[in-house]
């Protein structure tokens, strides 16, 4: 068996973050997301996984390279534009051939690893299988109405949607989706949809089978389900305190401090983990943060947040919460006259001030 993973896309929903990087690179507990997707398949036995990348490529190249270091072995498919999810299948089939395939969105996350659905796929060997998750808001995903044991219909983010029950990012075929991802057109967005071409297979009687995952899965889209992936993979890190921390700091509970760090007259409460060569110094780091490599918190609170790396934060008078900061940003007071906001911000920057 093989894998695809779908790295390209547009990833509007995350900008201003993906104006200069890849959504599947940004770092979930210190991790970029695409490396949980490689692992998760590796740990299924499947090792020949094709990446489709778009305008991130080289970027996503230079993070996974040639896929030794995961024990696999990674083959590139250049997507010339985001044409679609069914698109990337179809460009796909001199990689994949005659095989069976697993193909797995970049951008998720699911708690439990695909092993179980893959030796499942391969025992009962349908043309198709797919993951469902109850969400409570089914109009942002592709839906599946059932029958019983029977998938009837799946709608790529209905208006008025007939069950709360989303197609998760990880999906199992034989070739004969080729044959659908050629039959289907493209939406009305424009886009060869992966839930037309699964229509398809349902519509010619091939087989479609299902189940419900049981364990927690993400679609890190959009930023909330970004920090809730985080929060959620936090949840499960052990203590572990490689860095220095000073005797007038805290640290509190399941959090990690990499290599390099000093913490100086600091709490930082778990889970949480900061990452290698970082400064925390008077500062306050609360539960579900992560924080990248070489940052540097000095005077301020941070809770609830993702911080990547190079960026500064200083003397911030207020609590931040809930947010993503990119590389080398810098936030800070500024002490200067006329007292006021002073902003250089990115096209489709988000700031919320008090
Ligand atoms: P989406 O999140 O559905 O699309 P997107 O990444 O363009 O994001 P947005 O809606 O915010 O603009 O894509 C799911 C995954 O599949 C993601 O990892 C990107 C990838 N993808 C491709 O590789 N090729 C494509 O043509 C599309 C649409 C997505």
């Amino acid at each position: 068996m093989k894998a695809l993973v779908l790295s390209g896309g547009r990833a509007t929903r995350l900008r201003p973050i993906t104006h200069t990087s890849a959504k599947q690179l940004v770092p979930v507990a210190n991790k970029p997301i695409l490396f949980y997707a490689l692992e998760a398949i590796r740990d299924a036995g499947i090792t020949d996984i094709g990446i489709i990348v778009g305008h991130t490529a080289e970027e996503i190249k230079a993070a996974v390279g040639d896929g030794e270091r995961f024990g696999v072995k990674v083959t590139y498919i250049p997507q010339e534009a985001p044409l679609g999810l069914a698109h990337a299948v179809k460009i796909a089939e001199p990689f994949i051939k005659d095989d069976r395939f697993v193909m797995f969105l970049g951008d998720n996350l699911i708690r439990d690893g695909i092993s179980e659905v893959v030796s499942r796929f391969q025992e009962e060997s349908p043309n198709a299988h797919i993951m469902l998750a109850r969400v409570r808001n089914p109009q942002d995903f592709g839906v599946a109405e059932l029958n019983g044991t029977k998938v009837l219909r799946l709608v790529e983010k209905p208006k008025e949607p007939k069950s709360d029950l989303a197609l998760v990012g990880v999906y199992l075929f034989d070739s004969t989706v080729f044959e659908a991802v050629n039959a289907i057109k493209p939406s009305a967005r424009g886009e060869l949809e992966i839930t037309d071409a699964i229509q398809y297979l349902i519509e010619k009687q091939y087989t479609v089978h299902w189940h419900l995952v049981s364990g927690w899965w993400k679609d890190t889209g959009k930023l909330e389900d970004m920090l809730e992936a985080n929060r959620l993979v936090l949840e499960t890190i052990e203590r572990r305190i490689d860095g220095e921390v000073d005797e007038s700091s805290q640290i509190d509970g399941r959090v990690v401090v990499e290599k390099g760090t000093q913490v100086v007259n600091s709490v930082i409460r778990g889970p949480a983990i900061v990452g290698e060569g970082c400064k925390i110094e008077n500062s306050y780091i609360g539960p579900f943060t992560s924080i990248y490599n070489r940052v540097k918190i000095t005077s301020s609170e941070v809770e609830h947040s993702i911080i990547l790396e190079d960026s500064c934060i200083t003397d911030i008078g207020a609590r931040i919460e809930d947010s993503l900061i990119g590389k080398n940003v810098m936030v800070a007071k500024d002490n200067g006259r006329p007292r006021a906001y002073r902003f250089m911000l990115g096209d489709n920057s988000d700031v919320s001030v008090i």
